[in-house]
């Protein structure tokens, strides 16, 4: 994929100037003055799954070494899943209302794919002491670092959700990109998030793709004033009339056009510019609320990374559950009571221990 250089940081640690240029940034966090939900721990895994951290980077990276794409598709799903009834990875179970819900139509089946794979390898090698809540964080924090973001420590010991959301609820706690930043504001606080959040967390539009559907309102069937001629006149050639609501139009665009595969910090530069792609984002830099947030972000990226890391370890912790609530699932697309496999292997075991 052009343009998508990793290299392997622990290969470089021998020669540390080297590692310095070669390794995106390792956030400087004062990670023991962070709030921590009770029941996750930054060691959680430390003895029952030494390698949990190093299984799921190996294997995102090379899967990104192929499509950079997923890293994207990957990040995103943490996010769906954490705003609707927390991180419990409801969103993952197959045919439930929540996965189904018109936002998360575009979610990438291939992310879910992904998700159960690196579930499969982390049990094979630790057996079922992980929970698919956070190996949906981690891949993501990887995502965003393997893509050349910032790494950042996620505090573990999530476990997996037994229902999954309505169809309503799904709804009411995704946000629309037609939202503009007084609803987002007000969406995110009910989740403890304040404004520094929403412009940090919307900075991964730094990655990833968007169908046509998501900001068509805004060239047809007036451009909207806020957004740059040029840009528009491009959007317009991507996503004709034809491929506007009504219709199903598959047709994507990249959602940074400055550097749509880098997870930096280009996204607010594009603002800055009047180049953001939806409502939702272009309204963060004309809203009074958040614009010098924008403009503090599009000239440092140092102060984005740091401040997306902090946005994203509050963000993983919405409602998680812990200790003996939840579970452990045994296939990151079903809870494990609905497990056909799983409840054969537990018969089977049963009648081996029936033996002796
Ligand atoms: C603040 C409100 C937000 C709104 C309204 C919003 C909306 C959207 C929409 C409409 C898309 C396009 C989906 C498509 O057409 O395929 C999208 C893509 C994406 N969003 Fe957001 N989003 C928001 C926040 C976030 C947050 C907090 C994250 C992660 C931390 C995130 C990560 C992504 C990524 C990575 C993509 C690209 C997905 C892909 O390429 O498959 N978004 N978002
Ligand atoms: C956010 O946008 C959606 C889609 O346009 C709309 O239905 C919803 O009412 C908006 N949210 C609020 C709180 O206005
Ligand atoms: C878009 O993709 C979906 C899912 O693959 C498919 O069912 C639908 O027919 C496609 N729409 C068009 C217009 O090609
Ligand atoms: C996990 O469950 C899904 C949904 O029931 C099923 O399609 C898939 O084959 C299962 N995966 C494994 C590895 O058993």
């Amino acid at each position: 994929m052009a343009g998508f250089v990793s290299f392997p940081c622990v290969l470089l640690i021998s020669s540390l100037l080297l590692a310095s240029y070669a390794c995106a940034s390792e956030v400087e966090l004062d990670y023991s003055s962070l709030p921590i939900e009770t029941g996750l721990s930054w060691d959680f895994y430390d003895s029952s799954c030494p390698k949990l951290e190093s299984i799921i980077r190996t294997e995102l990276k090379k899967i990104f070494e192929k499509d950079i794409g997923q890293a994207a598709g990957l990040l995103r799903v943490h996010f769906h899943d954490c705003f609707v009834k927390g991180c419990d990875s409801t969103v993952l179970l197959d045919g439930s209302a929540e996965k189904n819900a018109e936002p998360n139509k575009f979610l990438r089946a291939t992310a879910f794919e992904i998700i159960d794979d690196l579930r499969e390898l982390v049990h094979k090698e630790c057996g079922r002491v992980v929970s698919c809540s956070d190996i949906t964080a981690l891949a993501a924090r990887d995502s965003v670092f393997l893509s050349k973001g910032p790494d950042y420590n996620v505090p573990l010991g999530r476990r997996d959700g037994l229902s999954s959301a309505t169809e309503e609820e799904t709804l009411e706690n995704l946000p629309s990109p037609d939202n503009k930043t007084g609803i987002l504001i007000d969406a995110l606080a009910l989740k403890n998030l304040d404004a520094t959040d929403l412009v940090a967390l919307s900075g991964a539009h730094t990655i990833g793709l968007a169908h046509c559907s998501a900001f068509c309102n805004r060239l047809y069937p007036t451009q909207d004033p806020t957004m740059d001629d040029s840009f528009a006149a491009d959007l317009k050639k991507v996503c004709p009339t034809e491929d506007c609501p009504p219709t199903d139009s598959n047709t994507t665009t990249v959602e940074d056009i400055l550097t749509p595969d880098e997870f930096d910090n280009a996204y607010y530069v594009n603002l800055v510019n009047r180049q953001g792609l939806f409502t939702s984002d272009q309204d963060l830099y004309t809203d009074s609320r958040t614009k010098d947030i924008v403009t503090s972000f599009a000239v440092n990226k140092d102060l984005f990374f740091e401040q997306f890391a902090k946005s994203m370890i509050k963000m993983g912790q919405l409602s998680v559950l812990t200790g003996n609530d939840g579970e452990i699932r045994a296939n990151c697309s079903v809870i494990n009571s609905d497990n056909v496999e799983l409840i054969k292997t537990v018969v089977e075991e049963d009648e081996d221990a029936a033996e002796f």
